[in-house]
């Protein structure tokens, strides 16, 4: 079994729109996906990638029984986790991220999570904001182990009226950058992933 993070490729975006609806009441759509990764000018979609997983083969499909022939190699990767990075100029935004409800406590969304920060670094951002729903323990936790701390509260910024914490990590305070490459290096330690993405330039904005 591999773990990959690189940049989302469009082939991901069926399995990254299904984990988003079981992830969030607000889920984006396929197109929104489509045009954050094939026409934005800022927007950086990072796809961890598990390959080498054993799926159990299905039955042979019937088609395939009447014929006599094999049916089609069953798939071999899935979509573990994924993530959405906003740069502009010196500010970076956490626009989405989400595990695999199936795969979810692994060590996946924080693969993601650093992977966007030192990305954000490698661009020079100066700070990192997200919102984050108050409710929204889970995240929350994983947000501050990487040293965001809670700048505001926007009142009833969710459709449902829930309020957003926004939440930020400076980056150019050396301190909150050694803590992110510390964790990133631990990460790597505990859970190996092979990273296509933090430190490659986009593949369509080449920066
Ligand atoms: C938030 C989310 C991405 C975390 O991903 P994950 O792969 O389950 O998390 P990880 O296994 O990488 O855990 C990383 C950290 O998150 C926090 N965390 C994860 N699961 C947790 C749990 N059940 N309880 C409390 N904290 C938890 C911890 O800080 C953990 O670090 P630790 O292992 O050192 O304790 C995932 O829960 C998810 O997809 N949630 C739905 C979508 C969502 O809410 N996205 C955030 C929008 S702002």
């Amino acid at each position: 079994m591999t773990l990959t993070l690189r940049y989302m490729h469009p082939g991901d975006v069926p399995a990254v729109v299904e984990i988003d609806a079981q992830s969030f009441p607000d889920p984006w759509s396929m197109r929104s996906y489509m045009f954050e990764i094939n026409e934005s000018r800022i927007s950086h979609m990072c796809s961890l990638i598990l390959s080498d997983v054993a799926i159990p083969a299905p039955e042979p499909r019937l088609i395939d029984r009447l014929l006599r022939r094999k049916s089609p190699p069953v798939p071999s990767e899935m979509l573990a986790a994924y993530g959405g990075l906003w740069c502009i100029a010196e500010e970076a935004h956490i626009s989405t991220i989400a595990t695999h409800p199936h795969l979810r406590g692994r060590g996946y969304g924080e693969i993601a999570l650093a992977g966007m920060l030192l990305r954000a670094i490698a661009l020079h951002a100066e700070y990192v904001v997200l919102e984050v729903r108050v409710s929204n323990r889970v995240a929350q936790n994983l947000y501050h182990k990487y040293g965001f701390v809670t700048v505001d509260v926007t009142r009833k910024y969710y459709r449902d009226g829930e309020d957003a914490f926004l939440m930020r990590v400076e980056l150019t305070n050396p301190a909150s950058v050694e803590v992110i490459q510390t964790l990133y290096a631990q990460l790597q330690a505990r859970v190996p992933f092979t990273d296509d993405y933090s430190r490659v330039s986009h593949p369509r904005l080449g920066v």
